[in-house]
């Protein structure tokens, strides 16, 4: 046969083989999305978090206050004083996690915990949310059990920015304001920028009303805790919970993050896991944990002073764990 025909032959066999890669990568998408749907099940079988809190938080009517409103009536302003008074802590009966730690953060300090991994430092704040109740020992909100509030009360009145931010498809804008549903489309460009958010979401194509698709698939990862630092400046929460992000980002970007962070810090009670040490030096009080214990505590220049575990982790080198 002719040329012309194997060329014909060719073409129509490749057409042949489109359809059947097309079964083969939606057939792919499908195990995926039954993976999904696998684990949406899983989490629907849980059993709800059983919640034993009676004291709820309060607006304080024309007013930007939050009250506790106590079981028995009694109204008590939201300062942000946060302790903890000899806590025990175990995942797994028999594993202890958390020996004995006491610690308090009055309103507007800064305090820090710094600790090789699994020292606990995650966990720590994991009990402050009330992710976990403590075993022994108690947690105090203001001078309340953490265990007596609510925890949906709680967690509204808790800032948390973890090292990676989910974002939804949606607007840059509606990301943000996903901090406080009732903010003005105003307020969320000033937390933006007071979080050093706004120049690089004025380059976006769209600005504030390009579409995050994807998880924020299409920003950096030092963009996507722009985004979160934004939206956790909108909620304007008394407590703030910040893991900072270990993996590297662009100079330029970390510098935006690194500014952000200390505005969003600035009159609020923060407790932060911190890699950084330009973070650390900072801090009211740097917590140092080793295997769930508390094993030096100060500020920076009294901890280099001791010329203990944070000594060694300061000279050792610029990052700590
Ligand atoms: N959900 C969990 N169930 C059981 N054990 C856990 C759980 N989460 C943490 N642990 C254990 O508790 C200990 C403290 O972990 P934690 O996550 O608090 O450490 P970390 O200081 O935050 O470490 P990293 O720096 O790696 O984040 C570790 O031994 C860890 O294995
Ligand atoms: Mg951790």
């Amino acid at each position: 046969f002719d040329i012309g025909s194997l060329a014909a032959f060719l073409q129509y066999s490749r057409q042949m083989g489109q359809p059947i890669n097309m079964i083969t990568s939606q057939f792919n998408n499908v195990l995926a999305a039954l993976a999904g749907a696998e684990r949406i099940f899983d989490m629907m079988d849980q059993p709800p978090e059983k919640d034993g809190g009676r004291t709820t938080l309060a607006r304080v009517d024309n007013a930007d206050e939050w009250v506790w409103k106590k079981p028995d009536g009694e109204t008590v302003p939201l300062r942000g004083d946060v302790r903890f008074h000899n806590v025990d802590f175990a995942y797994e009966p028999g594993k202890p996690v958390l020996h004995q730690v006491s610690l308090y953060a009055k309103p507007g300090q800064v305090i820090a915990f710094v600790g090789s991994t699994g020292a606990g430092k995650t966990t720590i704040t994991n009990l402050i949310n009330r992710f976990y109740d403590v075993q022994t020992g108690s947690i105090t909100y203001d001078g309340i059990d953490v265990r007596d509030i609510r925890k949906e009360s709680l967690r509204r009145s808790l800032g948390v920015v973890l090292q990676d931010t989910h974002l939804f498809t949606g607007t840059v804008l509606d990301n943000i304001r996903y901090g406080r549903l009732d903010a003005s489309d105003e307020e969320c460009i000033e937390a933006a920028r007071q979080a050093s958010a706004h120049s690089f979401i004025s380059r976006l194509p769209e600005g504030y009303h390009t579409v995050i698709s994807g998880d924020g698939a299409n920003l950096s990862q030092g963009q996507r805790q722009l985004l979160a630092i934004a939206r956790a400046y909108v909620a304007d929460p008394p407590v703030m919970i910040l893991d900072e992000a270990t993996s590297s980002i662009d100079t330029r970007t970390e510098r935006l993050v690194e500014r952000g962070v200390q505005a969003l810090m600035r009159g609020r009670t923060v407790f932060i896991i911190a890699h950084r040490l330009s973070t650390v030096r900072h801090a009211n009080a740097i917590i140092v944990l080793e295997h769930g214990r508390i094993i030096e505590r100060g500020n920076h220049e009294q901890l280099l002073a001791q010329k203990g575990r944070y000594y060694q982790l300061y000279t050792g080198k610029n990052q700590l764990e």
